[in-house]
Parts: structure tokens; C-alpha cells; sequence
């Protein structure tokens, strides 16, 4: 039976996977069984509450005041396929301390204020000029260039982008930096939006009841904000997407904020779709103890550096927080060389969320074994393994579009 223990060796082999009881989804955090979604929605606060607590820590509050100013504007983005904007996203305290995020919005070219279009928000690595090799792409997300590689180089990453694709299925696409509300690195703290909300003398040691990923998370509601004012854009059909760290970040950001009407999971793994208590691949007790480059320690809160050795003990597991999406859509997705980030748990906790689901009559998964590679499963609650590495490619944008047109037409 495999045991954690550093230096760091992960299991690979389901065989040695110790047994472990996932917690009941029907239970109430007092214990009381739930039998019907206003049982559920009851104990959703208290839930919701438990994984701020354990993992992601506090939501921040809004700012005193947010400004919205258009940087940029080219009408015949994507050879004509869309309208590109980039626009600051400008937070202000009374106390005259202010941060600033870039977005940018590719709308496809045919939406209007009479036909404005349904909506995908996201974070990038890097700044928003990896999306697309436009030379008109403000480089952003430079507060993280001092902690880790950063490429300035315009459309590095466009294959996690198939613009055409979304502008032709009429989806707008919206991105920021996740540099921009928190620069990805412990020293971080101190480049983020959070001096806004602590003062010097609490920054010192740093607070840990918060976490990168709580910040991330805020920053795609702001996002959101921004979006409600864009004619073009129907912010109530807005749908929040993220791979890996940020696949973590947009299953805590459609936790958090319930404005997101589908919420797409890419390769999250340990702190995102995977079980904490299934060791297999990265565990958190890996990415808390820095075995794993350091990172889980202020990506989640202190509470979890704590607990990660014995997740058996954690009052909650990932399937719940996939629940707390409930009634609104869910996609993951794993990859089958990506088995650091647990595809088999990941598909198992999705699958364990699916009685909140069936409360509200919603389309559940019933099969416990994951699907075939490359055959994606599911509607309400969607699923799909995709041949090949780490990464978002096209083909999983294609079943997340599938997954929001089906959320839509409900
Ligand atoms: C590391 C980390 C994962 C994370 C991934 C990423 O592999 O261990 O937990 O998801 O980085 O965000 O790229």
C-alpha cells in the first residue's frame, strides 16, 4: 500500500491506491441527511464555507470603487471574424491605494445589444498576448515576469485559443492575466490586488486565510462585472473556463460565484477535480510540503499545509465542491497522458456529484468507470478524455461549446 513520505515519490499503480470513503454528498455539513434541493441550498452556505475554511480561503470584498476605461478598440479583429477590445479594469480604495488589470475581448462580429452573445471568461499563463499573434495585444501580466519564465512573444499560446471556432459558434471570448490579480509565486502577495483589502502591518507574516486561487477566482467575477456593462455580450450567459492551476481556479470561481452558467474544469488534478483522499499522481500533501516546486502553500490556505498529510480527515472531498455548481452545467476534462492530475479521479469526482445533480432533475453520469479516450459523455454534467498531454486543445473546446449550447437550449 502506498504511503506519502518525502522525498517525494508518486504512485502510479491503482493497486497500491489505499481504500478511502469519499464523504456522502447528501449529507448536510450538521450531519442531517439532504432528500430535495431546498435541503441542499440550505446547507450550500455552510458547504461553501467549509472550503473556504480548509482550502481556498476567503472571498475578498468589492473595492471601494471600479472603473472600466477602453484602451483599444479594432473593429475587424480575427480577418473580420470579431470586434476585439482591451479594456482596464481599474480598483480603487478610499484610502487611495489602486490596482489595475487588463482584459481583452474578442466579440464575435455579428453580435449587437438586440443579439449580444454568450460569453466564455477565463485567466491565461503569461499575459493576454499569448491568446493570438495580433500585434495590437497590449503585453500584460508582466508583475510576473520577475518570478517565472515569461513569454512576450504574441500568440505563444494561440492552440489553447481557437478564436475563429468560438467567434463562428458565436462565443465571446474574455481574458486576463492571472499575473494581473496575482502574481504567481509565493512572494506574489505583495504585486496582488490584496494590499487593497490588508493593511502593512497584517501583511506581515502574509495572511494565510486567503489563497492565489480565492484572488484568481475574485478576479474572474470582476471580469464578469466588467462584461455586464458590454452591450454586446449577455453577461447571464457567461460561462468560466481553466486549465490546470486555473482549471483549479475555475471550479472554485463557479463555486463561488453562481453568475457562471457553465463551468469547464480542464486537467485541474490535485486541488481541482481529483479527490483529495485517492493518492494517486499529485497529492496535496505533495503540492503543500513543496515537494512539488512549492506552490500548494499559497495557493490554498494555511489550513490545508496543515491537513494535506492526512486528507482521510478533511471534513469535505471535490466531488461536493463539483455539487456546489448545482443545477448550473459542469464540464471536465482530463487528458490520458496527464495522469499527475488523476483522470480516473477526476472523472470519479464527477461522477460523485451526480445525486445533488439528480435533485434537480438534471442529466446525471451513471457509469462509474470513466469512458473510453476521445468519446466525450454527458450534457448537464459533461466528461471527456482526451488522447494526449497537459494541455487545451481545440478538441476540448469543441465539446466545451457542445456543453454550453446544451446549457443554453435549457
Ligand atoms: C503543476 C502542479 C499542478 C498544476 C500544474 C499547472 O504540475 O503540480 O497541480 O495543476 O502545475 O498549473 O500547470
Amino acid at each position: 500500500m502506498y504511503v506519502q513520505t518525502l522525498p517525494w515519490v508518486a504512485n502510479y499503480d491503482e493497486n497500491e491506491v489505499p481504500p478511502f470513503v469519499l464523504p456522502d454528498v447528501l449529507k448536510s455539513v450538521d450531519g442531517t441527511p439532504i432528500k430535495d434541493t431546498a435541503a441542499w441550498e440550505a446547507n450550500r452556505p455552510a458547504l461553501l464555507e467549509q472550503f473556504r475554511k480548509v482550502m481556498y480561503g476567503a472571498r475578498l470584498p468589492l473595492a471601494d470603487k471600479t472603473e472600466y476605461t477602453l484602451l483599444h478598440e479594432k473593429k475587424e479583429a480575427l480577418d473580420g471574424a470579431a470586434v476585439m477590445r482591451q479594456i482596464e479594469l481599474k480598483f480603487s480604495m478610499n484610502n487611495g491605494r489602486s490596482h489595475k488589470a487588463v482584459m481583452l475581448l474578442f466579440i464575435p462580429a455579428g453580435a449587437t445589444a438586440e443579439k449580444p452573445a454568450a460569453v466564455f471568461t477565463g485567466l491565461t499563463f503569461n499575459g493576454n498576448h499569448v491568446v493570438n499573434d495580433d500585434p495590437d495585444i497590449i503585453v500584460t501580466g508582466t508583475a510576473g515576469e520577475e518570478f517565472r519564465s515569461f513569454d512576450r512573444t504574441p500568440g505563444a499560446q494561440t492552440r489553447r485559443f481557437p478564436l475563429k471556432e468560438m467567434m463562428a459558434r458565436n462565443y465571446a471570448l474574455a481574458i486576463c492575466s492571472y499575473h494581473d490579480f496575482f502574481p504567481d509565486a509565493a512572494a506574489g502577495w505583495k504585486k496582488s490586488i490584496l494590499p487593497l483589502f490588508i493593511s502593512d502591518e497584517e501583511f506581515e507574516p502574509r495572511p494565510r486565510n486567503i489563497s492565489a486561487i480565492s484572488v484568481w477566482a475574485w478576479g474572474l467575477s470582476r471580469m464578469l462585472d466588467c462584461l455586464e456593462t458590454i452591450p454586446e455580450i449577455d453577461s447571464t450567459k457567461a460561462a468560466v473556463i481553466g486549465h490546470s492551476r486555473l482549471g483549479k481556479t475555475a471550479l472554485w470561481a463557479g463555486a463561488e460565484d453562481t453568475r457562471f452558467k457553465l463551468v469547464c474544469v480542464n486537467d485541474s488534478g490535485c486541488g481541482g477535480a481529483a479527490p483529495n483522499r485517492r493518492l494517486y499522481g499529485e497529492t496535496l500533501f505533495c503540492m503543500c510540503r513543496q515537494a512539488c516546486d512549492g506552490f500548494g502553500h499559497y495557493w490554498f490556505t494555511d489550513t490545508m499545509f496543515k491537513d494535506c498529510e492526512h486528507p482521510e480527515d478533511l471534513p469535505i472531498d471535490q466531488h461536493q465542491l463539483i455539487a456546489l455548481i448545482a443545477p448550473r452545467a459542469v464540464a471536465v476534462h482530463s487528458a490520458t497522458e496527464d495522469q499527475w492530475a488523476d483522470p480516473r479521479g477526476e472523472y470519479m469526482s464527477l461522477q460523485n456529484a451526480s445525486p445533488v445533480y439528480a435533485l434537480y432533475g438534471k442529466e446525471i453520469l451513471t457509469a462509474t468507470e470513466p469512458p473510453a479516450p476521445d468519446t466525450p459523455v454527458g450534457t448537464d454534467m459533461s466528461y471527456f478524455l482526451r488522447e494526449g498531454k497537459h494541455d487545451l486543445l481545440p478538441s476540448d473546446w469543441e465539446c466545451y461549446m457542445n456543453a454550453f449550447d446544451h446549457a443554453l437550449k435549457g
